[in-house]
C-alpha cells in the first residue's frame, strides 16, 4: 500500500442531475433551508457551487490515512459519513477505498456495490487470508471509490477469528500487502467492540467518532477511548482519535447545541467546525445505492459531507480550516459551521 501523488487527477462529473431538498415527504426531520432558498433554483445552483468546489482537488496526504470510523453506540451517523465523506474526498480529486467491516454491511449497499452471499468479501479476507485486491470493486458513479464489501458471512467472523493466528492484526496485514495507491482508507465498523473493530483499530492510525446530536450522545464513549487506548499500548502505537463529526444536528433544537457544546468542551480541537445536518436527502440515498453526493449533490447534507472532507484534508496536511472560506452553500447553511450559527 502507498501513497502516489500522480495516479489520481480531479474527478470527471460523476452526477446524474441536481434534485431539489423540498421533494421529499418527510420533510418533519429535516432541517430547515437557509431562509433565502427557492428550493429549485437555490438547488441547481449549489449543486454547481458543490462541483466547482470538488473540480478544485485538495491537498493530498503524504502517505494514505487510514481512518477507522468507530462508535459502539448504534444508529449514529457510522456508515453514512463513511460512505459520503468516502465519496466527498473521491470528488475532490483523491483515490479513497471503503472497507465496509459491519456485517449488515450497509455501506456496501449505499455506494450500490453488489455484496450476496457469493461475491468475494472482506470476510475472505479477515478469515481466509485472500488478498484485498481480488475482493476491492470499483464504485459506480464515483471515479476514485473504491469497496471491500461485507456479506452476511462476516457475522461469523467475530467468532472464526478467535481461534485463528494473528486475530487482532489480519486487516492490517491484507491493508500493507494491498499494492493500489490510496489517498484514504475508511473502514466503517459495526456498533460493537468486538473482533472485527478491533481488527480496525490495530489496521488504521485515526479514529474518527461520529457522534449524534441527541441524548446520551457521549454515553459509552468512555469505553471505546479506553479500547483505543489499549490498542495503542499494546498493537498500534500510532492510533490516536483524530476527528470528531457530529451528526444529524438539527439547529432548531436547544439540544442538538448543547451537545456540540458539550462535545467540543470535551474534545476540542478533534471535534470538525462542520457539523452534519439532518437531511432527508442524506437518509433517502442509501435505499438508491448512491451517496448523497450524486443523489442530491446540491442539498445541504452534500455540503455539508463535501465541506467536512475538505477540513479533514487540510487538517492532515497541516492547513488550519478557516471556516469563512467554506463555500456558499456552507456558510448559507445555518446549521453546517460553528460561528455561524
Ligand atoms: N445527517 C442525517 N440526516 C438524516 N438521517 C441520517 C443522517 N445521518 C444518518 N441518518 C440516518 O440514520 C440512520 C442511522 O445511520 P447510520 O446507518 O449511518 O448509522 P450507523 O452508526 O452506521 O448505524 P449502525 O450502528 O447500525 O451501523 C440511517 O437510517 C441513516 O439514513
Ligand atoms: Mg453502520
Amino acid at each position: 500500500m502507498r501513497s502516489d501523488a500522480n495516479i489520481a487527477g480531479p474527478m470527471t462529473d460523476p452526477v446524474p442531475g441536481p434534485r431539489t431538498e423540498s421533494m421529499g415527504e418527510d420533510v418533519s426531520r429535516e432541517t430547515p433551508p437557509p431562509m433565502d432558498d427557492t428550493p429549485i433554483g437555490r438547488a441547481a445552483q449549489l449543486a454547481v457551487e458543490a462541483l466547482g468546489r470538488a473540480g478544485e482537488g485538495l491537498p493530498r496526504p503524504e502517505q494514505t490515512r487510514i481512518m477507522v470510523v468507530a462508535n459502539q453506540k448504534g444508529g449514529v451517523g457510522k456508515t453514512t459519513t463513511t460512505v459520503n465523506l468516502a465519496a466527498s474526498l473521491a470528488l475532490h480529486g483523491g483515490r479513497v477505498l471503503v472497507v465496509d467491516l459491519d456485517p449488515q454491511g450497509n455501506a456496501s449497499t449505499a455506494l450500490g456495490i453488489d455484496h450476496h452471499a457469493e461475491v468475494p468479501s472482506i470476510y475472505d479476507v479477515l478469515v481466509d487470508s485472500r488478498p484485498l485486491s481480488e475482493v476491492v470493486q470499483p464504485v459506480p458513479d464515483v471515479e476514485g471509490l473504491f469497496c471491500a464489501p461485507a456479506t452476511i458471512d462476516l457475522a461469523g467472523a467475530e467468532i472464526e477469528l478467535v481461534s485463528l493466528v494473528a486475530r487482532e492484526s489480519r486487516l492490517q496485514r491484507a491493508i500493507q500487502a494491498y499494492e493500489q495507491p490510496l489517498d484514504y482508507i475508511l473502514i466503517d465498523c459495526p456498533p460493537s467492540l468486538g473482533l472485527l473493530t478491533v481488527n480496525a483499530l490495530v489496521a488504521g492510525a485515526e479514529v474518527l467518532i461520529p457522534i449524534q446530536c441527541e441524548y446520551y450522545a457521549l454515553e459509552g464513549l468512555g469505553q471505546l477511548l479506553r479500547n483505543v487506548d489499549l490498542v495503542r499500548g499494546h498493537l498500534n502505537p500510532t492510533l490516536h482519535v483524530s476527528t470528531i463529526l457530529l451528526t444529524m444536528y438539527d439547529g432548531r433544537t436547544r439540544l442538538a447545541s448543547q451537545v456540540a457544546d458539550e462535545v467540543r468542551t470535551h474534545f476540542g480541537e478533534e471535534v470538525l467546525r462542520t457539523s452534519i445536518p439532518r437531511s432527508v436527502r442524506i437518509s433517502e440515498a442509501p435505499s438508491y445505492g448512491q451517496t448523497v453526493l450524486t443523489y442530491d449533490p446540491g442539498s445541504s447534507g452534500a455540503l455539508s459531507y463535501l465541506e467536512a472532507a475538505r477540513e479533514i484534508a487540510l487538517k492532515g496536511v497541516g492547513v488550519s480550516y478557516d471556516p469563512t472560506q467554506a463555500h456558499i452553500g456552507a456558510q448559507s447553511n445555518p446549521n453546517m459551521v460553528e460561528g455561524i450559527q
